[in-house]
């Protein structure tokens, strides 16, 4: 046991109690087919696009690791029936109501109390896929973290990620360092009232912040569960990409293939199947042409012991199912016939099952370039799955040849933001704090409005 670990687990899981993440309706139905690409089948697929007959997938089940309380439904609904899931978490309400939501097949999933921050007391190499969505940031030490998951997965075995993208974060992380100053507390009604007010008069006065908070307001006055986890978190490590591909690399990790969900690297070859450099991204994520977070594939290193011989099915309902809506959002594939789009769907789960049955031709003449090219991008249309008339790399192709860089508008100092001055001073004054905060906390602001706040150094 470590004291600094405990400490920061505690606040994680006390923070996780008392504002379960994401604030779900219990009771509401889920679209789980919109979790398409978050199963162990898409990401073995997605291996076997890139590398083959050569690839294998190993023996073993799927393990959900910090499942919240969401996940372990979808999940369920898409991995076949023979692989066994374990879930886990460190939250004793994310379990309990992760085991409600998976109600109508209450032994498909397993669920365990248990810690990521120390060793886990599984088989080693016992999985064939392991997700980690949203959670390693949240970790007292995320590189050993990472590392206790790949001891868990088999040569050969797929880890998908979701961490944090540090940069696209800095306005958020000064915003939250405002909020330590000012000692506001998340478990205090009236804190995190004056916070909300704070955000709302920053959107009104502030240009440079206004776009990306009006985007998150609607949902932070009607979720306080996303207040806290957003501006509140009691951990959330601020690590460059860098530092993970390091850290993967230390753990016999390879990443495969990223998933660009809102078609920011259109001028990059199809990141899903050849991933970027560092450099690519570190630019794209430093002038905010690319903003989301890093969704990542990864595939654990090492020859493949013990292959799968059985062949792995979806189950049945999955064929029952409409196609995500997500597909369909884009401009190149918003126009796509209702009837089309379940063909394509039809086409994606077997595609996920190894069968690879060309594309009605017709489809992918209304589609056009650029929509199959979208739908690739996504992993919606499986490159084998493409007539041979296509060249080879066609699901590589770039969709534009550059993105352009958004402009930022001037920052503005606190002293001119008369709203947030007057209410933070009402703040200070009703939490007995020192007057001369104020100055700290335009630092602050001035940095979070800035371009590249990594270069903005305190005096
Ligand atoms: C943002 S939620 C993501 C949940 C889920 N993966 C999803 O995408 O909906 C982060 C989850 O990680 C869990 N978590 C945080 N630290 C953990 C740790 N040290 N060990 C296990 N789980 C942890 C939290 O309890 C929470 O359920």
């Amino acid at each position: 046991m470590n004291a600094n670990i405990d400490i920061i687990n505690h606040a994680v899981a006390r923070q996780y109690e008392a504002f379960p993440f994401p604030d779900y309706g219990l009771f509401l139905p889920l679209r789980w087919q919109e979790g398409y690409a978050s199963h162990s089948m898409f990401a073995h697929a997605m291996a076997r696009e890139i590398r083959g007959s050569a690839h294998q997938r190993p023996k073993g089940g799927v393990l959900i690791a910090g499942c919240g309380d969401v996940f372990p439904s979808i999940v369920s609904h898409w991995e076949p029936r023979s692989l066994p899931i374990e879930a886990l978490d460190l939250s004793a309400t994310h379990l309990k109501r992760a085991k409600i939501r998976c109600w109508s097949a209450p032994s498909r999933v397993q669920f365990q109390k248990l810690n990521l921050d120390y060793p886990l007391p599984y088989a080693r190499e016992s999985f064939s896929h392991i997700d980690a969505y949203g959670v390693l940031h949240h970790l007292a030490n995320p590189s050993q973290g990472l590392q206790h998951l790949s001891e868990m997965l088999a040569p050969g075995g797929t880890l998908r990620l979701m961490l944090y993208n540090r940069r696209s974060r800095d306005w958020i992380h000064q915003i939250q360092k405002i909020f330590a100053l000012l000692q506001l507390s998340p478990y205090i009604a009236q804190d995190r009232k004056d916070a909300l007010h704070f955000l709302e008069h920053l959107a009104r006065e502030c240009p440079a912040l206004r776009e990306r908070l009006y985007t998150l307001l609607p949902e932070l006055k009607a979720k306080p569960t996303r207040l806290v986890d957003t501006f509140f978190h009691a951990r959330e490590a601020r690590l460059d990409l860098q530092h993970w591909i390091q850290a993967m690399q230390g753990a016999d990790l390879l990443p495969l293939g990223l998933f660009d969900r809102y078609a920011e690297l259109d001028d990059l070859p199809n990141p899903l199947y050849s991933f970027p450099t560092l450099e690519e991204l570190d630019q794209r994520s430093r002038d905010r042409r690319f903003e989301n977070n890093w969704e990542l594939y990864v595939i654990k290193r090492g020859p493949v012991l013990s292959p799968q011989t059985t062949t792995l099915k979806v189950p049945r309902s999955v064929y029952l199912r409409t196609a995500p809506h997500a597909w369909f959002q884009y401009e190149e594939t918003s126009e796509t016939p209702w009837w089309d789009r379940q063909v394509i769907w039809q086409h994606y789960v077997k595609g996920l099952q190894g069968e690879s049955i060309p594309f009605p031709a017709n489809i992918l003449h209304k589609l056009g370039e650029p929509g199959i090219l979208r739908l690739l991008r996504i992993g919606a249309i499986w490159p084998s799955a493409l007539p041979k008339t296509f060249a080879q790399d066609f699901a590589l192709h770039k969709i534009h040849d550059s993105m352009d860089i958004p402009l930022i508008p001037r920052p503005i100092p606190l002293v001119k933001l008369v709203s947030c001055t007057n209410l933070l001073q009402s703040i200070i004054l009703r939490k007995k704090r020192d007057p001369r905060l104020l100055q700290w906390i335009a630092k602050r602001l001035d940095a979070a409005q800035k371009l590249d706040p990594s270069t903005v150094r305190e005096s």
